[in-house]
């Protein structure tokens, strides 16, 4: 369903109307696309403090950059935060549309609260700037320690594939041991996910369909998992993505053992992307629109998860990408099983990550979808779907390609730091934190 609020408001008259009545101003975003994948202009690079990164490098910036880093990892004092205004002060208006704010902090110290209140200030000052810059810009705060570490992430939110991430804090760890398997290829114009195996639960449409032809696009062999009823759509789409076909529900107790049999040589990439909704207020909700959510949204991933890992066709260098929502954040009236299913699948990645990187080399990480346009929410009524488009920084909703590039930056041989994250695509959603 088209968003006509966001084609009224890219004409003159719109902008003119709206713009009177105090109406939101969505900006057009600028998005990956082959013939304009990166910004140009370069990067703006200022520093707040001592910084405590070393190979630190950007481009060189032009007149009006697309992208501004802070580096602010070695902001020690509040007299430290005063030198955050200093730098962006002067430049956060010459910011161009669709631009990019990337804020760097370091961890907090246990042991300096000094330390750790102003660095976490760095997060209610990246959320607060997220909500007024306006125009498609974004805000991002990385807590790092290591410039090499957070290339992929930084590559990531410095460019149009991250248009409906903002107002996000991702922590990035050390980087991770190269071995063969793992080789890094990511530069831009190169695949990187070439020789890697792919598989997308529900992969046939909507948010699943977008994520693969995404990983296809970055060189995997994809595998496109769906319901049996979904067959004619997953072979459609397998076809022409070079990649192949898996008619299986998920929620068959043998999932996991029927996937490794399908898959002889094994697995790099598992996107665990199916999912259902059945909404009602928990005192009309029956016991099977209960467990059929929970069924489908949790205990398969569960499942899948366990027994992929557990067998090994997961490779060493894996991904886990698992998709929560903003429901299993913030919470949703008439979402109780669904909002019990997503917070569980954030609950599972927050455990799993460190075990899962430290005895399979596998990394876990969750991405949370705010309000996206599918079939899902097309489905939704419409002044709650006007709500939810209107309800973030962005002023929009997101395209199932936001939730893709987010899930393909995860995903890459180069973002075994990122672990155990929760990210949110949602254009920094008023729901939740
Ligand atoms: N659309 C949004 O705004 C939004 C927001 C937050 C989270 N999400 C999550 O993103 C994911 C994709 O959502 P979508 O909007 O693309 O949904 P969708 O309904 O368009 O697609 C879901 C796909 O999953 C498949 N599927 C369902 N049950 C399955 C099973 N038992 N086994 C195998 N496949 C199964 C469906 O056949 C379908 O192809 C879901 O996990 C959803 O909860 C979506």
């Amino acid at each position: 369903m088209a968003d006509r609020y966001l084609t009224f408001t890219a004409t003159a008259p719109g902008r003119f109307l709206t713009r009177r009545l105090g109406l939101p101003q969505p900006a057009s975003l600028r998005r990956w696309s082959a013939e304009a994948p990166g910004f140009g202009g370069g990067v703006l690079h200022l520093t707040a403090g001592k910084s405590r990164l070393s190979g630190l490098e950007f481009p060189a910036p032009s007149d009006a950059p697309a992208a501004v880093v802070l580096d602010a990892t070695g902001v020690q004092d509040v007299e430290g935060l005063a030198e955050v205004h200093s730098a962006l002060h002067p430049v956060v208006r010459s910011v161009a549309e669709s631009g990019r704010v990337v804020v760097l902090g370091a961890p907090l110290d246990p042991l300096d609260h000094h330390q750790a209140a102003v660095q976490q200030a760095l997060e209610g000052f990246t959320r607060s700037l997220g909500k007024e810059i306006g125009r498609g810009r974004t805000v991002n705060l990385v807590r790092l320690t290591s410039a090499v570490a957070a290339e992929s992430t930084l590559r990531f939110l410095l460019s149009p594939k991250s248009a409906y991430v903002s107002g996000q804090v991702i922590e990035v760890g050390e980087a991770q041991e190269v071995t063969d398997a793992q080789e890094v290829t990511h530069v831009d114009g190169e695949l990187p996910l070439t020789g890697r195996t792919a598989l997308v639960t529900g992969g046939a449409r909507g948010i699943g369909a977008a994520v693969a032809e995404t990983l296809a696009r970055e060189g995997a062999r994809v595998v496109v998992l769906d319901v049996p009823g979904a067959s004619a759509d997953a072979e459609r789409l397998a076809g022409r993505l070079g990649g192949r076909a898996l008619a299986l529900d998920i929620t068959a107790a043998d999932a996991g053992v029927r996937i490794a049999r399908a898959l002889p040589d094994g697995l790099d990439v598992l996107v665990h992307n199916a999912g259902i909704t059945r909404d009602r207020r928990l005192v009309n909700m029956p016991a099977e629109r209960w467990s059929s959510v929970l069924d489908v949204n949790l205990a398969s991933v569960l499942r899948t998860t366990d027994a992929l890992l557990g067998t090994g066709a997961l490779r060493p260098g894996g991904r886990i990408v698992a998709t929560a929502s903003i429901a299993g954040l913030a919470g949703n009236a008439g979402q109780t099983n669904y909002g019990a299913s997503k917070a569980g699948v954030v609950g599972l990645v927050r455990s799993l990550a460190p075990r899962a990187l430290a005895e399979h080399g596998v990394t876990v990480n969750a991405v949370a979808p705010g309000f996206i346009e599918t079939r899902m929410t097309a489905a939704v009524p419409l002044f709650i779907r006007e709500a939810g488009r209107r309800m973030n920084s962005l002023a929009q909703g997101g395209l199932p390609a936001d939730v893709a590039e987010t899930t393909a930056w995860l995903a890459h041989p180069a973002s075994g730091a990122v672990n155990g994250q929760v990210v949110r695509v949602c254009g920094q959603s008023l729901l939740g934190a």
